[in-house]
């Protein structure tokens, strides 16, 4: 069911700064940048093979990622893992009894489809699921 994991989201204060280390770290230039306003980020993908990292810039503090930098601190924010039907995922999810957030998928950035399943429902990690374009 898991095709490949799709990206680690990474939650910042500072999205220049940390675009700046991962640039200067891993002589790498940033592949996609993208504010979706529905999920309160503006992110920018680094590709890493078939993979991304994924650095969140909260558009607000009354945001998921806003609300987990108060909380947390800077550092890993949510695993993405690539889907080939991410509602099949769903539905398997939820008959095993995991508690996923968004029972109906919604737009992600770079026009896929995504859905987030509870952290307390993965030992403690924020889990979403991708299905691409
Ligand atoms: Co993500």
């Amino acid at each position: 069911m898991l095709d490949d994991v799709d990206h680690v989201g990474i939650a910042t204060t500072d999205l220049e700064a940390e675009v700046e280390r991962y640039r200067r770290a891993f002589d790498i230039e940033p592949v996609h940048r993208e504010t979706v306003e529905s999920q309160g980020v503006e992110e920018v993908l680094f590709r890493a093979g078939t993979s991304y990292v994924q650095l969140l810039r909260p558009l607000g503090p009354d945001t998921p990622v806003g609300r987990f930098l108060a909380r947390r601190g800077e550092g890993v924010h949510h695993v993405g893992y690539r889907v080939g039907d991410i509602r099949a995922a769903i539905k398997h999810l939820e008959r095993a009894g995991l508690r996923v957030i968004d029972p109906e998928p919604r737009p992600g950035s770079r026009g896929t489809t995504v859905a987030f399943v509870h952290p307390k429902a993965m030992g403690g990690v924020l889990v979403e699921l991708v299905q691409e374009a």
